[in-house]
Parts: C-alpha cells; sequence; structure tokens
C-alpha cells in the first residue's frame, strides 16, 4: 500500500474532524485505515454518538443513510456512488404500504438493509445481531410482518417460536454459498467450528454449528478455544477474524461468497472522497423523521436485552 497516500488520507482526516467507519466487509486495506469496523449494529451505534463533524462511511448506500438519520447535522459521505444493496433495494416503500393494508393490525420489523423510505414504514429496524431480541420485545398478541429478508427472518422465526409475515427479499451473496459447500468444508475439516450468517439460506444453515451476526462471530472466536473455523459469510470477514484470533485458521466456505457492492471502497476512493467531500447522503426531512424512530429504537436494544 502506497505509504504517500495513507499519510495524505490520515492527515485530511485529522484536518476535517473526519470518522472512517468500515464495515467487516469492506478489503483489508480500509478496514485498516478505518476508526471504527464492525457490524451492522456496531456502526450505527457509533454513528449515532461520535461527535465528528463528518462521517465516511466505507460499506454500501443503506448503512450510509442509517448514519445520516441517526446524526442528521453531520455531513455523511459513501465514497462510491454506486455501492448498493441488491436486498435492500428488494423492497420498495410502495409495496411495503400493500403489505400493510393487508394485514392492517401487524406491526413492522425492517432488516437495517432497506432503504430510508422502507424504515419510514416500519415500527422497528433491527440488524442481524439484535432481530430476535427486537422480535422477543413485542407483544405477543401482534402479528409481525418482516422484511426484507425471508433468510434472516426464518433464523427469528425458529428462535423465537413466532411465525412472521416474511417478505421474499435475499442477499444475492450469501445465497452463493451452498449445502454442499458445507459438507465438503465438514470432510476436509472434521475438527472445524462451521460458524454462519443468518442472511444464508436455510439448507445452508441446518448444517452450521453457530448462527452468528458478523461482530458476533469476532466474540465468539475470542472466547473459544476452538484453532479452526469455517466461515459461511462474505469473503471480507476473514480479515477481522485473523486479526481477533491470530493463532486460529479460518476457511471461507466458499470463494464465491463475496459482495461487490462491498468492494467497490478503494483507498484511492476514500482519498477523493475527503479532498472533494463526495458524496454526500441526503435523506429527505420527512423520510428522515419517520426512519428516525426505527432506527433508535433499533440502537436502543442491544442482543439479550
Ligand atoms: P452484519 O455485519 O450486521 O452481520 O451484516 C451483514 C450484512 O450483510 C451487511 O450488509
Ligand atoms: Fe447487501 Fe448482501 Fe452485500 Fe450485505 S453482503 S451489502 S446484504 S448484498
Amino acid at each position: 500500500m502506497d505509504q504517500k497516500l495513507l499519510d495524505k488520507i490520515r492527515g485530511l482526516k485529522d484536518k476535517r474532524r473526519v470518522v472512517l467507519l468500515a464495515h467487516n466487509y469492506q478489503p483489508a486495506e480500509i478496514q485498516d485505515l478505518a476508526d471504527f469496523c464492525g457490524d451492522s449494529l456496531g456502526l450505527s451505534i457509533q454513528a449515532s454518538k461520535t461527535d465528528a463533524e463528518m462521517i465516511v462511511f466505507c460499506g454500501v448506500r443503506f448503512m450510509a443513510e442509517t448514519a445520516k438519520v441517526l446524526s442528521p447535522g453531520k455531513t455523511v459521505l459513501i465514497p462510491d456512488r454506486q455501492a448498493g444493496c441488491p436486498m435492500a433495494d428488494m423492497i420498495t416503500a410502495g409495496q411495503l404500504r400493500s403489505l400493510k393494508q393487508q394485514h392492517p393490525d401487524a406491526l413492522v420489523v425492517c432488516y437495517v438493509n432497506s432503504t430510508a423510505e422502507v424504515k419510514a414504514e416500519s415500527d422497528y429496524c433491527c440488524t442481524s445481531a439484535n432481530a430476535v431480541a427486537v422480535v422477543r420485545s413485542l407483544p405477543q398478541d401482534r402479528r409481525i410482518i418482516f422484511v426484507p429478508d425471508q433468510h434472516l427472518g426464518r433464523f427469528v422465526e425458529q428462535q423465537t417460536g413466532r411465525p412472521l409475515i416474511l417478505w421474499p427479499g435475499y442477499c444475492t451473496t450469501h445465497v452463493l454459498i451452498s449445502q454442499d459447500d458445507i459438507l465438503q468444508a465438514r470432510r476436509q475439516y472434521p475438527d472445524a467450528i462451521v460458524m454462519a450468517h443468518p442472511e444464508c439460506s436455510e439448507p445452508v444453515k441446518d448444517l452450521a454449528d453457530t448462527l452468528l451476526s458478523t461482530g458476533q462471530m469476532l466474540k465468539f472466536v475470542q472466547n473459544s478455544p476452538a484453532k479452526r473455523f469455517v466461515v459461511a459469510t462474505e469473503i471480507g470477514m476473514i480479515h477481522p477474524l485473523k486479526k481477533a484470533r491470530p493463532d486460529a485458521e479460518f476457511i471461507p466456505a466458499s470463494r464465491r461468497g463475496v459482495c461487490p457492492n462491498m468492494k467497490k471502497i478503494t483507498v484511492e476512493k476514500v482519498l477523493a472522497s475527503l479532498e472533494n467531500l463526495q458524496y454526500p447522503i441526503e435523506v429527505a426531512d420527512e423520510i428522515r423523521l419517520k426512519a428516525t424512530r426505527a432506527l433508535q429504537r433499533m440502537v436502543e436494544i442491544r442482543p439479550g436485552n
């Protein structure tokens, strides 16, 4: 990595009082540059409490939008405008309104991987780390609409025993990890612990030893005596896992588990973002105000609460 480029980024970051946030799926060099690297819940909490003047969000658009809703007074930049999330685009606010009309008494929980417009139509947001805790906190006599990820939704149904009204959305990256990948990894590494993300398909999750968000994976390996782990999630996750447990071996369940949108952020684009203040995230006031309530509830409900 070009040292001059890194020094320039660090200098501009200090001068402009910027906090650089990066998701665990970001390229390794971006994670190493960041002030805080973590899962969607951890990043949202950081974005809501930072005293920096500006946030540069190295992740995908819905994450930067969440930061803007939680910190409306700050400039929030995303270094690549095209870094979106296909799952977030699988449901529109209009589609959610129609679903609500079909189930007028239901509460709406939306996965944070959604647009600000969809969040504005929702009662609660959640991440994969606190989805179970959010659903458990809701009154037993209410039906629950859960959007957009059907796979996270089924995981929540299993954990809580509550049937949910699901939307057929999915992560285009996690569904590329197959049952055969896990069976083969099990044959090759019989001593390994298999960790899978709840966004994986049900056959993959059924074969895993434990189902965890990316932040929970980090905590899990730090507390585990095991020396070898098979990791069924986006490939960027291998980097923070290795940093957390340098003595252990981490094997990606599939080399196909790559999110092309997460990989759109580069060191050069981070520099351009700091130099030219590009690309600012804007959320219209009426959407922001409605989305705030659901997001505030999400950052307040911690896993296990
Ligand atoms: P977490 O880091 O919250 O587990 O999220 C996974 C994900 O797909 C983010 O896009
Ligand atoms: Fe969206 Fe999946 Fe990429 Fe996460 S990994 S940003 S859910 S496409």
